[in-house]
């Protein structure tokens, strides 16, 4: 079991985190969150596929959501750049694989089985929105019920406004870093903050590009 406990903030630093072994050669994780140590968990990991890697053929019973961080992420359906969101609803399967090695942020067996959208996209070739405050930018991937998901875009040196999260949230830092009044977040930080947790984020000079998921903690916070 690790971060289990939904009604306590989780932070992992990636690159400080030791990454294991997959039962597939030349495939390691870095485990985030996992309610048991089987290949049938609910689960949030950092995975990374060495060049000509090649994972197992999977169902994904309750869902696959991903995010491809570096490098081309391929199955037998597709190649996917860096930047691609993913979502393999219940039911669906595929066989991965990575020619020249990628790296991935994966989310399994965390969708609501009425949530059965296949979704791609390449969000390097997506519109950014206007965010709340000036310097952010928002686009937006899924949504679900209370499940939001967003790319979140940060300039240098914005503040965004003390916040409550209903339902939670999870953040991945992309790139830049990220901040709030208990931290600071570089590069590859994984954050969850529970159902009605605050916040006022900010960024300094780098910036930031963040991943971010809200209300879908709710259902765990109620179990
Ligand atoms: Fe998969
Ligand atoms: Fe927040």
């Amino acid at each position: 079991m690790l971060n289990q406990n939904f009604s306590q903030k989780g932070v992992i630093q990636t690159s400080d985190a030791e990454s294991i072994k997959s039962p597939c050669d030349g495939v390691t994780r870095t485990l985030l969150e996992r309610d048991d140590y089987s290949e049938y968990a609910v689960s949030t990991t950092l995975v990374q596929f060495e060049p000509n890697a090649s994972f197992d053929e999977h169902t994904h019973d309750y869902g696959e959501e991903l995010l491809v961080l570096e490098g081309i992420f391929s199955d037998e359906h597709g190649n996917y750049p860096a930047g691609t969101y993913i979502r393999n609803p219940h039911g669906t399967s595929h066989s991965p694989f990575s020619k020249d090695g990628c790296k991935l942020l994966v989310k399994l067996r965390q969708f609501d089985k009425m949530d059965t959208r296949k979704l791609i996209i390449d969000t390097n070739k997506e519109k950014w929105l206007p965010g709340l405050v000036d310097g952010l930018f928002v686009m937006p991937l899924h949504n679900f019920e209370y499940e939001n998901t967003a790319l979140v875009k940060w300039d240098p040196c914005t503040k965004f406004n003390f916040h409550q999260h209903y339902g939670g949230e999870e953040i991945f830092v992309i790139d830049g870093t990220f901040y709030d009044e208990f931290g600071n977040y570089p590069k590859y930080t994984w954050i969850r903050s529970p159902h009605m947790s605050k916040h006022q984020p900010f960024t300094k000079d780098d910036g930031a590009l963040i991943f971010v998921k809200t209300g879908h903690l709710l259902k765990s916070n109620n179990e």
